[in-house]
């Protein structure tokens, strides 16, 4: 039987969204071929594992000290294959806790969505479900993605970017370039949150000010950009890993007056998850336009060396499809999007394991092995000079 570690909630405003994430797929992993089990992260940063993670109503004031949790740590060396506990007294050994064979990332946001969580089992060699550093990282951070993107030839909307220092500098400089460069009306969003947190509309100066003022204080870099009235919001999944990829149906994501706030996002339809948000699948789009969709999705995720499942978001102004941004790990898997497709839920997760053991067994036929004779004339005295 595989140990199946299912992680999330951590340091990340999308603390709550990821634990029902996680919730999901310990619900939906096959029971006959897992034993699936929770490693909760907290909101301070603690690793935890026991049965009650496997109770929703633990979170809502999550107790460290609550009986049947065990607090551990995943060893950043490969070998170990397991979570640990940490040795107490001065010689007190570490001392494993739990095997893990293999583990999906239902983390949204920061420290686990952005290549950080992603490096971590990197370096442990154990498979794990997300894209890898790359991916993940480029994913995370609205800047480098549309730059990314602009240089793959794909459609995205016009933009300027500055630093938080800039900002706070001059002011008048980044005004006036937004307004000259781009007009109203403008988006503004911290490079690397989600979830719609720190993300203002302005529609003249003064309430420019204003949400450049939020995002600053979200993030030290801040993105401007051109709005879309009355955008119509398309997005697509993409599943697979090297030489498979397989994009999901179109959506089209419940409509709202200005745009997704957090709280519209998530907690609509009572806070069941993404599958109780009102959208249509498929998108009710041309064929053309599906088909395009689609391949732009396939294309980032080749680029962007992705693993697993993501999803890409766009926004079509009339006839002109935009690519907004990438979820590397997105809400409840995206799952309903290939339920449509024959795919239910635990076969997804099975996908899910099969490309994560598969991405580590790529990983080992690279060699990592060069042997150099640097050490030995540094010994011997030679001078080294870097090239
Ligand atoms: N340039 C834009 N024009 C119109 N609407 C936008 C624009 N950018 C974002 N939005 C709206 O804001 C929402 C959140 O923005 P997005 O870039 O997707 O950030 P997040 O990472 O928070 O989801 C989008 O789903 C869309 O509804
Ligand atoms: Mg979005």
């Amino acid at each position: 039987m595989l140990e199946l570690g299912v992680i999330f909630g951590s340091r990340a405003a999308e603390h709550d969204v990821s634990v029902i994430s996680g919730l999901q797929i310990l619900e939906n992993a096959d029971k006959s071929k897992y034993h699936s089990f929770p490693i909760y992260i907290s909101r301070t940063g603690e690793w935890f594992i026991g049965e009650p993670l496997r109770d929703i109503k633990t979170y809502r004031n999550f107790n460290p000290d609550q009986k049947g949790l065990t607090r551990v740590f995943l060893p950043a060396e490969p070998g170990h294959n397991g979570l640990y506990t940490f040795g107490s007294g001065l010689f007190g050994k570490m001392q494993k806790a739990a095997a893990l064979d293999c583990a999906i990332l239902a983390m949204h946001g920061m420290h686990g969505e952005d290549g950080t969580l992603q490096g971590l089992f990197e370096l442990a060699d154990i498979p794990y479900s997300s894209c890898g550093l790359v991916g993940s990282a480029v994913g995370m951070d609205k800047i480098v993605m549309k730059a990314v993107f602009k240089s793959m030839g794909l459609p995205t909307l016009p933009s300027i970017y500055c630093y938080r220092a800039e900002w706070q500098k001059e002011p008048e400089t980044v005004i006036e370039r937004a307004e000259k460069e781009l007009g109203y009306p403008l988006f503004v969003k911290p490079a690397n949150l989600g979830s719609s947190i720190g993300i203002g509309k302005a529609t003249d100066r003064e309430k420019l000010r204003q949400a450049i003022e939020v995002a600053a204080s979200f993030d030290r870099r801040i993105l401007i950009e051109r709005a879309v009235e009355k955008p119509i919001e398309i997005n697509c999944a993409c599943l697979g890993f090297e030489g498979e990829i397989i994009p999901s149906l179109c959506e089209q994501p419940a409509g709202w007056d200005e745009f997704l706030s957090f709280e519209d996002k998530y907690t609509r339809g009572g806070g069941k998850g993404m599958k109780s948000l009102a959208r249509q699948v498929p998108a009710p789009i041309s064929e053309e336009m599906t088909s395009r969709i689609r391949g732009y999705t396939a294309d980032i995720f080749g680029m962007l060396e992705c693993k697993g499942v993501v999803r890409v978001d766009y926004i079509l102004e009339g006839d002109t499809v935009y690519v907004n941004e990438i979820n590397t790990i997105p809400g409840s898997f995206a799952f309903y999007l290939y339920e449509p497709m024959g795919l239910p839920f635990s076969a997804l997760i099975d996908k899910l394991v099969q490309y994560a053991r598969r991405g580590l067994e790529q990983k080992r036929e690279s060699s990592f092995a060069y042997s150099s004779e640097i050490l030995n004339k540094a010994i011997s005295g030679a001078k080294i000079i870097k090239k």
